[in-house]
């Protein structure tokens, strides 16, 4: 645990850092109990250490050809995390797999985002997929990590509906929006100690009754 209380992030990504930038902005402003400790990135000119570096954040980038496994690569991460006393691994965009042995380090505390609903498109080029297959809703999904790709137990996901005229461009950047905002709040749930992972299954706890009427009687239907 950090400074007064808030929880230490460690992010690893390997792009352009939006959902960084969502990160530090809530942390900044006050709106999660969590600091950004520090940002790790395997690609060198990813745009997400620059934004680190601007918020006066510890910005490394950790190169992977330096290593003759996989295992030494996240040995050395796991290596940084741990010096830098982070609480929480939040992938942003970070397109390599860990090994199960960041997995073990870190059970149920890594967790990812994916720009679509979980189980359905795991993997890349999502949005694309849900266009091809004629969904009608997507959305994006925060998930604990375990060993599988976009395999972890679900923390929250946001739903938005697919429109006639969506192109892989405009879903994904409607998906975006949700994304910046469920980041933050599932990483603040988690600081204040109110998911249980039970199974396959994430408990919230701590949600007013009223709340909870309100959430039994959602839905959405198309068009
Ligand atoms: C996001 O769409 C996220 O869901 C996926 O990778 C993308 C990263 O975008 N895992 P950004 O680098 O956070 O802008």
């Amino acid at each position: 645990m950090g400074v007064k209380g808030r929880i230490r992030l460690g992010v690893l990504a390997s792009g352009r850092g939006s959902n960084l930038q969502a990160i530090i902005d809530a942390s900044q402003a006050g709106r999660i109990d969590a600091v950004v400790a520090i940002v790790i990135s395997d690609v060198a000119d990813a745009f997400a250490l620059e934004r680190a570096r601007t918020h006066g954040i510890e910005a490394m980038f950790v190169d992977p050809n330096l290593f003759e496994t996989r295992e030494g690569f996240d040995a050395a991460i796991i290596d940084l995390l741990r010096k830098r006393d982070v609480d929480l691994v939040c992938l942003a965009g970070f397109m390599r797999l860990l090994n199960p042995l960041f997995i073990r380090e870190y059970r149920n505390k890594i967790i990812n985002i994916h720009p679509a609903l979980l189980p359905a498109f795991p993997g890349l080029h999502v949005q694309r997929k849900a266009l091809k297959h004629g969904a009608k809703f997507s959305g994006c999904t925060v998930h604990f990590v375990d060993e599988g790709t976009d395999t972890g137990p679900i923390i929250i996901q946001a739903v938005i509906p697919v429109l006639d005229d969506d192109t892989d461009e405009s879903l994904s950047a409607r998906i975006l929006t949700h994304e910046h905002q469920i980041y933050p709040r599932a990483i603040q749930l988690f600081a204040e100690g109110r998911l249980e992972v039970r199974g396959r299954r994430v408990f919230c706890h701590g949600i007013p009754p009223a709340e909870l009427d309100e959430k039994r009687n959602w839905g959405a239907i198309n068009p």
